[in-house]
């Protein structure tokens, strides 16, 4: 039985219980949140017991017989939470983005390797079904060699979406508490991640990234479009771009991405994530003249985390390196300062 402590029971914590909950070998024992009313009524839907409830960290990773500490925290809190995770002997599970510079990403993985625990980076998009259905097409030879990847992503608005409190956003807006800004430094760890994911690191990267004021002090770092390439003559490019009177279908995040994937042989597309708009099919493969649609897929968001979450206990259960390791983890952290330096610099910047 593994057990696990979380620590920012904010916004997203809902989706990283779903699994915890379901799963035998698995067990939420402690909560953690400086917002008490929050870690309490968190812990009275997923059954943890009052003793299991702390306002610090410090307190829960106290506990003795805790295996792993999710750290569902803003950005900034990632590297300090994770370095004291691993001073009481605990394995980490920490989102996206890891940390907020490659120097503190470092001393994550020497603490890791010091206390022999494990690091994992929590990049839920790559276990989203349509992507792991699109790999296994990549993998069989569908589409020939990958050449290019572009990913859109659109933001808009949606009467469905879920409730993300103030809180959730002011701490993304301060590059100081966030890294970057919500959209390409924040969101955009998933887009780069789908990218490396499907076609490697990238050594080279151009960032143009737009400011839009949504209110005094509140900017939006969009419109934006980034390129990128890869070895071998391969590119990659993601557009960001969010329209106000745009209504996006989701029960999540208004926002709509799309990613296009193009072979020597085919072409792929991956409509939608945890919104979508128009009705495309989740998955479309064209090749020798047909087009191939997937629209049998699940496309549920939350089974992204589900299957994120699964595969952290089967890996530590087997002894297997998480996917993304700490090292990978730091791979698309440093494509992600790259970006936000090139469009500081207005020129091209090595990965
Ligand atoms: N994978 C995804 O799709 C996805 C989506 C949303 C958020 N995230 C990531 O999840 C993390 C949390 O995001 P969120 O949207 O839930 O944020 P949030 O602001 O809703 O939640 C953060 C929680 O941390 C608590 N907190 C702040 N400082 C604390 C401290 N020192 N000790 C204990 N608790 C503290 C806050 O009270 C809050 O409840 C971020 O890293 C974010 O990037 C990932």
């Amino acid at each position: 039985m593994l057990r696990v402590g979380i620590v920012g029971t904010g916004r997203i914590s809902d989706l990283h219980a779903i699994e915890y909950l379901q799963n035998k070998r698995a067990q939420i024992v402690a909560v953690c949140d400086t917002d008490r009313d929050r870690a309490e009524s968190r812990a009275a839907a997923w059954g943890v017991p009052s003793s299991g409830i702390f306002s610090h960290h410090h307190e829960l990773l106290a506990l003795p017989d805790l295996d792993l500490v999710e750290i569902l925290l803003p950005h900034h809190l990632h590297h300090p939470v994770s370095l004291d995770a691993f001073a009481a002997g605990k394995h980490v599970s920490v989102q996206k983005p890891m940390a907020l510079s490659l120097a503190q990403a470092n001393e994550m993985l020497a603490a890791a390797a010091a206390a022999s625990k494990v690091l994992r980076v929590y990049e839920n998009f790559l276990f989203y079904p349509p992507v792991t259905r699109a790999q296994e097409l990549i993998d069989a030879g569908e589409i020939g060699d990958p050449l290019t990847i572009r990913i859109k992503s659109n933001a808009g608005f949606s009467p469905n979406a879920w409730h993300v409190p103030l809180a959730s956003w002011a701490w993304r807006f301060d590059p100081e508490t966030c890294g970057g800004g919500p959209l390409v430094f924040d969101d955009g760890h998933h887009k780069f991640a789908l990218a490396w994911h499907f076609m490697g690191l990238a050594e080279e990267v151009h960032a143009w990234i737009g400011k839009m004021e949504l209110m005094p002090g509140r900017i939006l770092d969009t419109p934006a479009i980034v390129s990128w390439k890869f070895p071998d003559n391969r590119l990659g490019s993601m557009e960001v771009v969010y329209s106000p009177q745009l209504e996006i279908e989701t029960r999540h995040y208004a926002q709509d991405d799309r990613v296009e994937i193009t072979g020597t042989r085919g072409v792929l597309w991956i409509n939608g994530g945890h919104g979508r708009l128009a009705d495309a099919p989740p998955l479309i493969l064209y090749r020798d003249g047909k087009t191939r649609i997937f629209d049998d897929l699940p496309v549920a968001w939350e089974l992204s985390f589900v299957h994120a979450t699964r595969h952290l206990i089967d890996a530590l259960e087997n002894g297997d390196p998480p996917r993304l390791t700490g090292a990978e983890g730091r791979d698309i952290l440093r494509f992600l300062l790259a970006a936000q330096q090139s469009a500081r610099e207005g020129q091209a910047v090595t990965v």
